[in-house]
């Protein structure tokens, strides 16, 4: 006997993606329930080759179902988790709203898979953010080598991070630029087509944005908390795939050619790092694919047992819906949850 699976949010960027990813792996769901807004339902979204009727989140009953996959926003899922955990199923939630609460894991199932045991203080799971989720891939294996002692990041994210919106946006204000209409902003706070903006969610009394301080906590809960992190996070122009430029000061001595062994070797990671024109990867290769690319692994000269490389990864699998189903898959492994349907 299979599982009872709800995916919350699934009409998004991320719950459509979910969807498409239980059915690719396979996982093992006898059903698939599609959950969105009141304004949703209705609506017709994909499962494999089936289509699912999308029902209200709000008046759904969560006491067969095993695993709500939520990816609804932080401000839903601040109300419904707890609701629906105490129904007895497992939520594993995408937004920030649960990922620093210390009765909640956050995992990256190539990175902590043993904290996930943790999950039945509160019967929620939460995914770390998208930026991060890829980062903490290249750097577990690192870590382990040569203890890293401080990461400088910097982000160059799509506009799918910012939902379905921000895909629209930029594609008619490059619609507009073409045809010479005037441009019209609502989810990003200046022109994002042909653009770059270094601002991504809400100011913090420091100067550093949300988002800049999710890489940095969630680094930290996930990896090590000794680990110094500083972000610089940027929006730009592209649809799916984020990009980062990250710089590693290591506590031990470590060669570029022993990194590039060390993550050739390590799970979620692809090595693609020629020193020629085009050797390495970009968020338009990266899109639709599973694995986290790093390429451009070299020696900093400039601190001591110093790297810098290159990481992209398609934010919304890796960055989200994939990681959401491969905890869902660890669950499942460690036998940590039982069908309700058999029980
Ligand atoms: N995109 C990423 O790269 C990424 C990565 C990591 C985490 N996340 C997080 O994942 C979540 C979803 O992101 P997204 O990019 O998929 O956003 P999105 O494309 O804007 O989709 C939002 C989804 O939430 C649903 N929703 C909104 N209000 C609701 C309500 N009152 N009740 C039930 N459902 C409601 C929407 O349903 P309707 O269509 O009915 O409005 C839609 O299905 C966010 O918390 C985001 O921070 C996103």
């Amino acid at each position: 006997m299979g599982f009872k699976i709800a995916v919350a949010g699934a009409t998004g960027n991320v719950g459509r993606e979910m969807l498409s990813i239980l059915a690719e792996r396979g996982f093992p769901a006898d059903e698939v329930v599609a959950l969105a807004s009141s304004r949703s339902v209705g609506k017709e979204v994909s499962f494999g080759d089936k289509t699912l009727k999308v029902k209200n989140l709000e008046n759904y009953d969560f006491s067969d179902t095993d695993i709500c996959l939520m990816s609804a926003g932080g401000s839903i899922s601040q109300k419904w988790s707890p609701k629906i955990g105490a129904q007895g199923c497992v939520v594993i939630d995408n937004s920030s709203a649960w990922r620093y609460d210390s009765e909640v894991p956050l995992i990256v199932p190539e990175v902590n898979p043993d904290a996930i045991e943790g999950f039945t203080k509160r019967n929620i799971i939460a995914n770390p953010n998208c930026s991060t989720a890829q980062l903490v891939v290249a750097l577990k294996p690192l870590h382990d080598a040569a203890t890293i002692k401080r990461v400088v990041v910097s982000t160059y994210q799509s506009v799918s991070g910012a939902g379905k919106d921000g895909m629209d946006e930029l594609f008619n204000q490059t619609r507009a630029v073409f045809v010479a209409d005037p441009i019209e902003t609502k989810k990003f706070t200046k022109r994002i087509a042909f653009n770059v903006i270094p601002h991504i969610d809400v100011f913090m009394e420091d100067g550093y944005t949300k988002e800049e301080w999710k890489v940095l906590a969630e680094t930290k809960k996930m990896l090590d908390p000794k680990i110094k992190v500083t972000c610089t996070a940027v929006r730009v122009p592209v649809f799916i795939g984020h990009g980062e430029a990250v710089n590693l000061e290591f506590e031990k001595e470590i060669t570029a050619e022993e990194a590039r062994e060390i993550l050739r070797e390590a799970p979620g990671c692809l090595v693609v790092d020629k020193h020629e024109d085009g050797g390495y990867v970009t968020p338009v290769e990266c899109a639709g694919e599973d694995v986290t690319y790093i390429s451009r692994i070299r020696e900093d000269a400039t601190v001591e047992n110093g790297l810098a490389m290159w990481v992209v990864s398609d934010n919304l699998r890796k960055g989200a819906a994939l990681n959401a189903v491969q905890i869902a898959e660890l669950l499942v492994e460690r036998n940590l949850l039982k069908s309700r349907a058999t029980a």
